[in-house]
């Protein structure tokens, strides 16, 4: 197979921008959370690079869950209705819930996952998305932490993948037309 950077056109952000801002965000939530029981939930697949890198860069020690959840219904993506495939481990009540995204696109599956938890009896529930694609919302999702809003286009990397590859690319980049094209 060809290497990962013939499918590439723009490296959109890199590795070493992504980790910096890791950084960054780390900082704000470790003050904003201070002296609170925080749990990570983290949303498979496309947030396990994020969530690798994100709790890490934490000064404390942060326990982390897992949802896993598919678009339900034929065809493309985020009909908005959703089917849990893997649920949490975790007891939410009295948790203070960060959810852990890739990326924000149309935003469906986020504003689906905030109305499922809000039964759950969490001390409060917020969002990180690393990124964030404000020409491609459909609906707004209170995200209280946004790593780097990005244009509308087919990106790939870091997790986020086409056709369940390049997630193992350290960038976050335009996967090229030839690619998906006949
Ligand atoms: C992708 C991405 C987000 C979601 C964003 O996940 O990781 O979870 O889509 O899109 P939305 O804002 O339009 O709902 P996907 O459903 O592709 O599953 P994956 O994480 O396993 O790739
Ligand atoms: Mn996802
Ligand atoms: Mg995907």
């Amino acid at each position: 197979a060809a290497e990962i950077r013939d499918d590439l056109t723009d490296i959109l952000v890199t590795e070493e921008q992504i980790l910096h801002k890791l950084d960054e965000i780390a900082a704000q939530v470790a003050s904003d959370y201070e002296g609170k029981d925080l749990l990570l939930v983290g949303v498979l697949k496309g947030a396990v690079m994020v969530m690798a890198d994100f709790s890490r860069a934490l000064p404390t020690p942060v326990p982390m869950d897992w949802m896993a959840v598919s678009s339900y219904g034929a065809g493309t993506k985020s009909s908005g209705v959703v089917q849990i495939r893997k649920d949490l481990d975790t007891d939410l009540h009295g948790k203070h819930v960060l959810i852990v995204e890739d990326i924000i696109d149309s935003g469906l599956t986020l504003a689906w996952l905030l109305e499922n938890f809000e039964s759950r009896g969490a001390a409060s529930i917020e969002v990180f998305a690393l990124l964030r694609k404000p020409d491609a919302a459909k609906v707004e999702v209170r995200s209280k932490y946004v790593g780097f809003d990005i244009p509308n286009d087919f990106v790939v990397g870091y997790g986020l993948d086409y056709a369940e590859k390049y997630r193992n690319l350290r960038d976050v980049a335009v996967l090229a037309p030839h690619v998906y094209q006949d």
